[in-house]
This record gives C-alpha cells, structure tokens and sequence, in this order.
C-alpha cells in the first residue's frame, strides 16, 4: 500500500518535471523564433508593404516607435526566405546579400545588431532577435569593437547562404564602395554620400534600401530626395 502511493507521487512528480521541461524547451525555441511572432503595428506593415513596388523607402516616425524592429525583422526575412502568411512587401526566393548600418561601429552594434541577433553582450543569447538561432550558420566578430560583429551567414529556405554585413557611417564613403549588394538598411539618417554609395550598390540586382529614423536633423538632404519623390512615410 505504502510502496503503491509512493509510487504513484514519484510518478506524478516526473510528470510534472517533464512538463515544465517541455514547457521551458517551447519558451526557448519561441525565443530562438520571433520572426513567427512578429505582429507589425499598422505604419511598419505599411512600410513593409511599400518594398514590393518601391525600390527605395524611408520609416520616419518619433522615438520608440518600432523602426528599428521594422527594419530587423524585414531583413530577417528576406535572409532567411521566412515569410509569414500576412506578407504583401517584396520577396526572395534565393539567398541574399545586405548591409545593416547605423551612424558608428556603437550605434550599430547597440541597434541593428542587437534587434537581429540578441543582446550584443550576451553570446548564449545570439539567436534571439529577428533571425531565427536554428538559420544562423555563422557569426563573424569584428576587430575593433567588444561584441560587435562584421558579418553574419544565414540559410535561406530556398538553398543558398545569405550574408548580413554591418557598417557605419562613420568608416566614410571609400569603405561604402565595391560589393554588388540586394539590399541596405540605414538605421538612423546617413549622410547624403553615404546614402548614395549604397543605394548604387543595389543598382545591379534592382535591390532595396530601407531608411528607418527619428529626423533630428532637420529637413536634411536624404529626407528632401524622399519628400520630393513623395515616397517617404512618416507618422
Ligand atoms: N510590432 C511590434 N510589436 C510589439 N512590440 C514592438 C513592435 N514594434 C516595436 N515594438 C517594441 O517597441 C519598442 C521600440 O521599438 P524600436 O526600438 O524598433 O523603436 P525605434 O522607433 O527604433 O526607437 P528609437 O527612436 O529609440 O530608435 C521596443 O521595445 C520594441 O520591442
Ligand atoms: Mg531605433
């Protein structure tokens, strides 16, 4: 008697340790997989939208207002080909090449690298941001700055290995030369030069640019080429 109803505790005691281990593991690969739980607020899903007939586009909202989330998780879906089923904006079906960029090797680290692959100083958290951890083949540090990366290398659903490198403005226009690219995210507002070294980039393929900032600079010269072309969003 006493034998059977230990029994039956221990029983119910493993059942309950599986349940919270099967619970803990599906928290763990829903935060390896947010690009599945990103629901855009209505201004980033019509920025999003924007990308299946404008080459180039410009978020322009006041602070804390998704930007920089908009422009991760957009790029993480076109690295990895991981659309979800509300997506009209453009599309990849092969692997691509991007840039992600902000102002200095800080800014970038700190904002776009945070958003795509987690906290910059947290390695065991790589993985959590808009690239899903299980598409994320390898990660390449950079030389001068703790925890930021040059490069990551991404599996995308339809065969191939996309490559995200990060840039800042600051590194000036020469470093802005050379790659033939599929796209290029400015995160914050960059310098006119620096705008069109990287808008050439996507020339050849017919790539993208996306602009995400809070204008603190006035009426600048990227700003007016977006407001006279009428293509900017703002909110
Ligand atoms: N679609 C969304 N669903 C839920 N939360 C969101 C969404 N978009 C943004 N957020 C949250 O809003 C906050 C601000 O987002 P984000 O950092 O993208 O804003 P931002 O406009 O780039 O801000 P800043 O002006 O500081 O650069 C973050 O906590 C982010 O997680
Ligand atoms: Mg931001």
């Amino acid at each position: 008697m006493k034998n059977s109803s230990t029994g039956r505790r221990a029983s119910r005691s493993n059942s309950a340790l599986q349940f919270v281990r099967t619970l803990a593991a599906l928290d763990e690969r829903r935060r390896r997989n947010k690009i599945v739980g990103y629901e855009p607020y209505p201004k980033q899903k019509e920025f999003h939208a924007a990308g299946a007939g404008h080459r180039e586009r410009l978020f322009m909202a006041g602070n804390q207002l998704g930007k920089t989330v908009a422009g991760g998780f957009e790029c993480a879906m076109h690295l990895t080909g991981r659309y979800p089923g509300w997506w009209t904006g453009r599309r990849y079906d092969r692997a691509v090449r991007l840039w992600a960029a902000s102002v200095t090797g800080e800014s970038t680290r700190d904002n776009p690298q945070r958003i795509l692959l987690g906290p910059p100083a947290i390695r065991d958290q790589w993985g959590t941001g808009a690239i899903p951890g299980d598409a994320i083949v390898n990660t390449a540090l950079g030389r001068n700055l703790a925890d930021a990366v040059d490069n990551i290398v991404v599996q995308h659903a339809g065969g191939g290995l996309s490559v995200l490198a990060f840039k800042a403005y600051g590194m000036g226009r020469e470093k802005w030369q050379g790659e033939t690219l599929d796209g290029v995210w400015f995160d914050e507002e960059p310098p006119l030069d620096i705008y069109m070294e990287g808008l050439t980039r996507t020339n050849a393929t017919g790539g993208f640019t996306m602009v995400t900032f809070t204008p603190l600079l006035g009426v600048s010269g990227v700003v007016r080429l977006f407001l006279d072309a009428g293509h900017g969003l703002s909110a």
